[in-house]
């Protein structure tokens, strides 16, 4: 049954099984700028039209990003201070601290990361594709990304667990499998002042002081040292705060993310053979491939803006201090940008999917690492296998934050 206006329902559990594609298209066609009362707190608008995306986010004045830009929850100055991030902030401030890293994730400096990102991916395979039956989450998409990351901050390789597993507890806090403290419990209260309100962002915290201590002292080529060493023309260096709240940010935005671009390309695969088929006969399509799979995996499903004055769009008054939520997963599947966007088609052309943001300031940082990872993890996949398919039903993380799977049996043969 199609869905109308007033079953418009966007909670954790509305992602737990699938995405709600027909609720986002009633609200493109009927409501673009939607009201949404929520029952955890304040409510908020809905913009889901692709166009409506992109201008919003371009409009950093109007759509500020200061009192947060992941949460939903309507922040006390206090929090907004503490768990102030690169993300969490506008021009001038945001450029400042995006120069500190941008260097490191340029495409060409991106690209001389190719023959690393070879050599761990045949790692990882060589490990999993043996076994016949794994989980692929497990095995290979959570492998690849984290490996990448704790190369590029300099901490120790022998970490990555443990980083994936703060990174699941808080990103995934929403959902019971996955161990995190639920951010509307009465517990995490203590942890208000940390990001997602969580007893591992503190865990986080406390591991990037450890390593900054290290490199503090014997600084190396890496991005710790980077912003541990670093200094204005004015000799002002970062505080503890930005340390910790940019360290956080690069291991759960690095992470988590590009996993389920990896997962959600690997399912797609799977359910269209003749793609498959396709990029063996012709790896030169596998760029507009990767490009596909980053608007089909849509892993970010929304980011936050509030209001700084009031604004008028599609005839709908916001109001200064209301909170503007992106629908980015409907952006990427509005039929006013994209034909028949519930087709897979590895040829899409043009693509210019919102997965990493566009137009605006924050535009995804590790865009560019992001989709090396996934055409390289492809590339190096593919050749190796005969056939592929689930071995059992790919289980969803249940958020309405992150569009993403904790576990997808997989089976396969040589080829
Ligand atoms: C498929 C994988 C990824 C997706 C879908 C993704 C998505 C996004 C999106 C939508 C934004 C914009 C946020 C906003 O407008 O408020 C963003 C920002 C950001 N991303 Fe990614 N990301 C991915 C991979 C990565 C990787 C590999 C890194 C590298 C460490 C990274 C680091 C960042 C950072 C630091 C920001 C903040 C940029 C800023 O505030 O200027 N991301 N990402």
């Amino acid at each position: 049954m199609t869905p109308t206006l007033s079953d418009v329902y966007l909670d954790n559990d509305a992602f737990a099984e699938r995405v709600p594609h027909e609720t986002f298209a009633v609200m493109r066609d009927e409501a673009p700028v939607h009201w949404y009362d929520w029952e955890h707190g304040k409510g908020f608008w809905c913009i889901t039209r692709y166009d409506d995306i992109v201008a919003v986010m371009k409009d950093w004045r109007t759509f500020s990003s200061e009192t947060g830009a992941t949460a939903l929850e309507d922040l006390d100055p206090d929090q907004i201070e503490a768990r102030k991030s690169m993300l969490d902030t506008d021009p001038p401030k945001h450029s400042s601290l995006r120069a500190i890293v941008n260097k490191g994730f340029t495409p060409r400096a991106v690209a001389a990361y190719e023959d690393l990102l070879r050599e761990l991916t045949r790692a990882i395979l060589d490990e999993a594709l043996p076994m016949g039956e794994f989980d692929f989450i497990e095995e290979v998409a959570k492998q690849l990304p984290i490996q990448v990351l704790c190369r590029i901050l300099g901490v120790p390789l022998e970490d990555d667990e443990q980083l994936i597993a703060w990174g699941d507890k808080m990103i995934g806090n929403t959902d019971p499998d996955l161990g995190g403290l639920h951010p509307a419990s009465p517990e995490s209260a203590e942890y208000r002042l940390y990001p997602f309100r969580s007893p591992y962002a503190m865990e986080v915290f406390r591991y990037g002081h450890r390593i900054a201590a290290v490199r503090r002292d014997a600084p190396k080529d890496d991005l710790v040292s980077k912003l541990v060493t670093w200094e204005d023309e004015d000799g002002t260096r970062l505080t503890e705060q930005e340390f910790d709240t940019m360290f956080l940010l690069l291991v759960v935005a690095g992470n988590e993310t590009t996993r389920q671009s990896i997962a959600h390309g690997m399912k797609a695969l799977i359910d269209h053979p003749d793609a498959i088929r396709r990029l063996r006969d012709q790896p030169e399509l596998m760029p507009t491939a990767v490009e596909e799979i980053m608007r089909w995996s849509s892993p970010v499903i929304h980011f936050r803006r509030t209001a700084t004055s009031d604004v008028e769009l599609h005839g709908t008054r916001i109001a200064a201090g209301d909170k503007v939520v992106l629908w980015l997963i409907s952006g990427n599947y509005d039929e006013r940008q994209f034909p028949e966007p519930l087709r897979f088609d590895i040829e899409r052309r043009p693509n210019n999917h919102v997965t990493f943001g566009r137009g605006g300031p924050h535009f995804c940082l590790g865009a560019h690492l992001a989709k090396l990872e996934t055409k390289v993890l492809f590339e190096e996949l593919l050749p190796r296998l005969g056939s592929m398919e689930l071995a059992g039903p790919a289980r969803r993380v249940e958020s309405k934050c992150t569009n993403a799977y904790k576990s997808m049996p997989m089976r396969v043969t040589g080829p």
